[in-house]
């Protein structure tokens, strides 16, 4: 298996075949229980995290591997000064596949080549997360039964928010999607991400301030948070966070089978009122994050599932 730094280190089959494996471990659980028996996963988390570092360790445990790891470096000899490779290269002698959080850029692609097993990105700095962005896609995927053809706003910190720089990346290459890019003019979308919307012939972009002009011309709207830790001074911060609060008043001008994503968590920028709104998906975004990390684990390591190649095999 080989590492997944961004999701471009996946054929879009590749991506396809994940998407199709999450679905088939939902329905078969006690198949897939062993397929990963002896296997063990490190979680190196240098930042906070709640759903990735629980669900990349939950996804081991339910195939059956186990899970070594640390949350907060605090307690590792990251503390001590210790580099990214000398650690990856230590824990590669410990685990058959690592999963790092980093608060730098650039850091899982440092970690990657100093390993000898597969490492999975779960998120460096403001760069990427990938695996955010497989349970995006089977959300979307599971509402719309694609992940083209769509109009998708994206809103908020656009400038740092990682899960959204993965998304518009990979969307890119499946085509044929409208964005709306809605952020304050502090949090626009960086120009590396505007270039992959630039060289997609099929894809387009428009920024704008105004949510609720645009609201109901969307098909899928992405929430985020203002990513208060990549702030440089505080009163940046507290005076963009509430620039965009979605709330029922706000969703009465959108389409009724629109969705809204957020990777979580939230702050206030989407009103607990949403929840019970059918467009609400973010909470199986985190079903769906479980799932795919899942199908990617095993995949990673080579591990097949037991009686997937019959069910596909039906499914095709
Ligand atoms: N969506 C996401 O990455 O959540 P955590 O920061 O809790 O892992």
């Amino acid at each position: 298996g080989h590492s997944v730094v961004t999701l471009d280190d996946l054929s879009p089959q590749q991506i396809i075949e994940l998407l199709r494996k999450a679905e088939y471990i939902d329905s078969h659980r006690r198949q897939v229980m062993h397929t990963c028996d002896g296997r063990i996963l490190a979680t190196l988390f240098y930042e906070p995290s709640t759903r990735t570092r629980l669900s990349f360790e939950t996804a081991m445990l339910r195939l059956g591997g186990n899970v070594i790891g640390f949350a907060g470096a605090q307690l590792s000899s990251v503390s001590k000064g210790e580099s990214i490779s000398d650690t990856l290269k230590t824990v590669s002698n410990y685990a058959d596949v690592v999963a790092i959080r980093h608060p730098k850029e650039g850091a899982a692609l440092v970690a990657s080549r100093a390993a000898s097993v597969p490492v999975i990105n779960a998120g460096d700095g403001g760069h990427m997360h990938p695996t955010q962005t497989l349970a995006d896609l089977a959300t979307l995927t599971s509402r719309f039964g694609r992940v083209n053809n769509l109009t998708v706003g994206l809103c908020g910190d656009l400038t740092f928010g990682r899960t959204v720089h993965s998304l518009i990346s990979t969307l890119c290459r499946f085509g044929n999607v409208r964005f709306v890019l809605i952020s304050p003019d502090e949090l626009k979308t960086p120009q590396y991400v505007l270039d992959r919307i630039n060289d997609t012939p099929s894809c387009s972009f428009v920024q704008t301030r105004d949510l609720v002009g645009v609201i109901g011309d969307l098909d899928v709207l992405y929430m985020t948070r203002v990513q208060k830790e990549r702030f440089f001074n505080e009163d940046d911060y507290l005076r963009l966070r509430d620039t965009y609060i979605l709330d029922e008043d706000k969703l009465r001008h959108a389409k009724p089978e629109m969705a809204v994503l957020h990777p979580l968590p939230r702050v206030n920028e989407i009103a607990v009122e949403v929840d019970n709104d059918p467009r609400a998906a973010y909470f199986e975004q985190v079903k769906n994050g479980m799932l795919m990390r899942m199908a990617l684990e095993s995949s990673v390591l080579g591990d097949e599932l037991p009686g997937y190649e019959a069910w596909s095999g039906k499914e095709v």
